[in-house]
């Protein structure tokens, strides 16, 4: 087993936390209506969930720098999902199985207790641990006998961790995110009465790392990261998994191969209790791994909401300096259309933070404007051999732009690609194309935007496209639409949108002895 994160894991630079947040402050690539940490390093989301109207946003965080080492749980809450409060740091690792960092995990609630299962790391592998909350969510008690669970000693993995959890048939259910060497990506199934002892079911399904190759966009991988596991109905019902109803389910995981990231993906079919036929695998988002590590959950008012980690696409010695590091994509709903297919939109709580809305210039099948944080919604009639383009965070004289193509070569999908080969005059920054195939049969194509900074999302008829690109110069801010060949834009709108951080935020860190973050 492995516990090599790539280039995640090297570094131990010391850095004060003043200079950190300077740094991260003073960095025009930061997204500003994006979650982020208040400064240093953030990837997965973690324990999303809402009590008691309140969304809580955990998170893995390294509060001392911008980089993935000694990962402690950061804590948000918000009301709107649009504003955001920091809450105290929630675990941070101990002598013990999390001696090395708190790894990802969810919150769930036993009989009104808030508890934390997560992955311990310590010595080069994780093992399950459990945490308890106080009412407010604020103050985390690890139980004395973690490890809860430690991997099977019988079977060769590529890796153990991560978590999913639910209440099933009056018992506790959990999955743990694995890899069978020689075969495939794995969750394996467990079963409990006390959240403390666990009876291990098997393998809920087994992917074929051979199925196809490594460089395909939809590879499945030799671990699965981030196991996701729900029921979600075309009529929006959802919930967690029941073995004993007909309804779809959706897995989501992360593939995963030797240390390298690659992307998220859904697979959506039956579940008996046991095991789970998967009957369609999609790409959960075209950008790859820019949206990873996704986790959901369904809220208060029954919506399945999705948070996944925007990773970064520059140099690690670049996110070092920038003093901070990933964001989270914004929230999203999750819905499963009558063929089958799950779609993404943006939580309407997001028009909230809507300011002046965007002037267009142009008319009928060209029009421009301007912002780097901005979000845009476009409709277009794209006939077969027709499409649209959409420049972002471009100059006047195209020296820098991102561009979104949208067109359709047969009925029934259309096919995007982000070229990002001009969004960066800096040759260190990865400036490789997304492409995928949009299933699309409607009349009118409907494509939103969200460009923050060096963050851009895009939905095309709710197939999302997340990417990181970083201009460099400061008059990168046109935005443009454009209709070619038979194509016609129908209607076009945008906003500019404000940042949402408090001014003042504190990294929550405690003294560390030297020896504990130098690398
Ligand atoms: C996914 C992941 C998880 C792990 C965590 C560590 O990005 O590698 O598998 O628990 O990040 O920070």
């Amino acid at each position: 087993m492995t516990d090599d994160l790539d280039d995640r894991t090297r570094g131990g630079v010391v850095t004060d936390e003043r200079d950190l947040r300077a740094a991260a402050l003073a960095d025009p690539h930061r997204p500003a209506y994006h979650f982020t940490a208040p400064a240093g390093w953030l990837n997965d989301p973690n324990g999303a969930g809402q009590r008691g109207g309140e969304y809580h946003l955990f998170y893995q965080y390294n509060p001392y720098a911008a980089e993935h080492r000694l990962i402690h749980w950061g804590h948000a809450v918000s009301t709107d999902l649009v504003r955001w409060e920091d809450r105290p740091i929630a675990l941070t690792p101990s002598e013990g199985p999390d001696a090395e960092g708190c790894w990802s995990g969810v919150l769930v609630d036993d009989g009104g207790r808030p508890v934390i299962m997560y992955s311990g790391h310590a010595e080069g592998r994780q093992t399950a641990c459990l945490a308890y909350g106080d009412e407010t969510l604020t103050s985390w008690t690890k139980e004395a006998g973690n490890p809860v669970i430690e991997p099977p000693a019988d079977i060769d993995l590529t890796a153990f961790r991560d978590h999913c959890v639910w209440r099933e048939g009056g018992r506790w259910r959990q999955l743990i995110g694995s890899g069978i060497r020689g075969e495939g990506g794995t969750a394996f199934l467990y079963e409990s009465d006390d959240l403390l002892s666990w009876r291990p079911l098997g393998s809920l399904v087994v992917g074929d790392a051979a199925a196809l190759p490594s460089a395909d966009p939809a590879w499945t991988g030799t671990m699965w990261e981030c196991v996701d596991f729900f029921r979600l109905h075309p009529d929006g019902i959802t919930g967690p998994p029941d073995g004993a109803s007909d309804d779809p389910h959706v897995l989501l995981f992360s593939a995963w191969d030797n240390g390298r990231t690659m992307h998220p993906l859904a697979a959506i079919g039956a579940y008996d209790g046991r095991s789970f036929e998967i009957s369609r695998c999609q790409r959960l988002d075209l950008g790859g791994r820019h949206a990873y590590a996704p986790q959901s959950f369904a809220d208060e008012s029954g919506r399945r909401i999705l948070w996944s980690w925007m990773q970064e696409s520059r140099s690690v010695d670049a996110q070092r300096e920038a003093g901070w590091s990933g964001a989270m994509a914004l929230p999203r709903t999750l819905t499963l259309d009558a063929s089958g297919v799950l779609r993404q939109a943006p939580v309407e709580e997001l028009s909230m933070a809507r300011g002046a809305k965007l002037d267009w210039a142009g008319e009928t099948d060209r029009f421009t404007s301007s912002g780097d944080q901005i979000e845009f919604a476009i409709d277009a009639d794209i006939p077969i051999g027709s499409g649209v383009e959409i420049g972002m965070l471009a100059t006047a004289d195209g020296e820098e732009r991102t561009c979104l193509r949208v067109s359709r070569a047969v009925s029934g999908e259309l096919s995007a690609v982000l070229d990002r080969s001009r969004s960066s005059l800096d040759d260190h920054v990865d400036r490789s194309d997304h492409v995928g195939a949009v299933p699309s049969d409607g009349d009118v194509v409907r494509i939103r935007g969200f460009v923050d900074r060096s963050s851009v999302e895009v939905f095309v008829d709710g197939i999302a496209l997340t990417t990181r690109v970083y201009p460099t110069r400061a008059d990168a801010r046109i935005v443009s639409a454009a209709a070619q060949g038979r194509s016609a834009i129908s209607t076009i709108a945008g906003w500019a949108l404000d940042g949402q951080e408090a001014p003042v935020r504190a990294m929550g860190t405690a003294p560390l002895r030297r020896e504990e973050h130098v690398g």
